[in-house]
């Protein structure tokens, strides 16, 4: 593609890897269990928080100041108005000043999210393409169906959020509902105490804004990769893709368990879906470097056999 420039990522993270590092400490995969809980140091003698980096605890202090209801209905009417089939939360759609949508192909998003550069360790940090790609190779070596391995391929698409100038909060970070009561599993939850929607005694019930049972469909959720890109590749994949695309990074709710009374029976029905996904996105990552030119053919069919040649960004 033509628009090779590297760009940087705005915010206290070195690189949008850094989040996703720090949710293998939060959770570790049960290898990790095992092998902690063998070692002098048992598992349950460590504090996740003290060990957490100042910059991600950074991170999530402006994310928990800044997602809120207002935010969230703003970036929805900016990113999802002009959107085939899409219309956001809220009704009107605002005129949004980002010019006319991009349309791109998925492989041609796919570089165009390779140009993000981390500024953490260069050893360690991989390219974003790697971890969309060794995410796809291993529910493929697990002989899932297609649509699972393309959705391994995708899901972190919405990253070009940042691309479009979102800041590192508006674009990572674990997801949970905006304009009802912060569950107590959501990470650092006291900094939710700087967000303007403590003060909103609307917000501050249960179900605030929301009825019990009405489905997360109903629900505005932090604003970020997931939400966006759920909206983008909506008519193009089967119902458990979406489901998760849209929730991975909702750790509160598939792994927490928390805002079941949100839920309908269609969530209930797709969860044990993001769940599967989960390990696939967590736990992937690998030293080993994907050989991203070899591989090129196999995800070109794929993506061709669910995708158009272009979509709307
Ligand atoms: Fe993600
Ligand atoms: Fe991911």
């Amino acid at each position: 593609m033509a628009d090779l420039e590297r760009h940087n990522v705005t915010g206290p993270l070195g690189g949008l890897d850094e989040w996703e590092d720090d949710l293998r400490r939060r959770y570790p995969s049960p290898a990790e269990v095992l092998e902690a809980d063998k070692s002098s140091m048992p598992r349950a003698f460590r504090d996740y928080r003290a060990e957490t980096r100042p910059q991600v605890k950074e991170f999530y202090r402006l994310h928990h100041r800044h997602q809120t209801v207002d935010f969230v209905r703003a970036k929805r009417d900016e990113y999802l108005s002009g959107l085939p089939g899409c219309s956001p939360a809220g009704g009107e759609t605002a005129a949004t000043d980002r010019g006319p949508r991009r349309q791109m192909g998925i492989w041609e998003a796919l570089e165009f999210l390779n140009t993000l550069v981390d500024d953490s360790d260069p050893d360690t940090s991989l390219a974003q393409i790697e971890h969309c790609l060794q995410t796809a190779e291993a529910i493929r070596d697990d002989g899932r169906p297609r649509w699972f391995i393309l959705t391994g391929l995708i899901h972190d698409l919405g990253k070009i959020l940042c691309l479009f100038g979102e800041p590192q909060w508006a674009v990572v970070g674990d997801t949970f509902p905006v304009g009802c009561a912060w569950s107590d599993a959501i990470v650092f939850q006291e900094f939710l105490a700087e967000n303007a929607d403590a003060g909103v005694p609307d917000y501050q019930t249960r179900c605030g804004i929301y009825a019990a049972g009405c489905g997360l469909d109903n629900v505005l959720m932090t604003w970020g990769h997931d939400e966006y890109l759920y909206h983008v590749v909506r008519d193009y994949l089967p119902r458990e893709a979406l489901y998760m695309i849209r929730y991975h990074s909702f750790y509160p709710g598939h792994r927490e368990g928390a805002y079941a009374h949100l839920m309908n029976d269609a969530d209930r029905q797709y969860f044990p879906w993001v769940k599967a996904f989960s390990p696939y996105d967590l736990y992937t990552k690998s030293a080993e470097r994907p050989d991203v030119a070899a591989l090129r053919p196999y995800y070109e069919d794929l993506v061709a056999e669910f995708f158009p040649p272009t979509l709307v960004w």
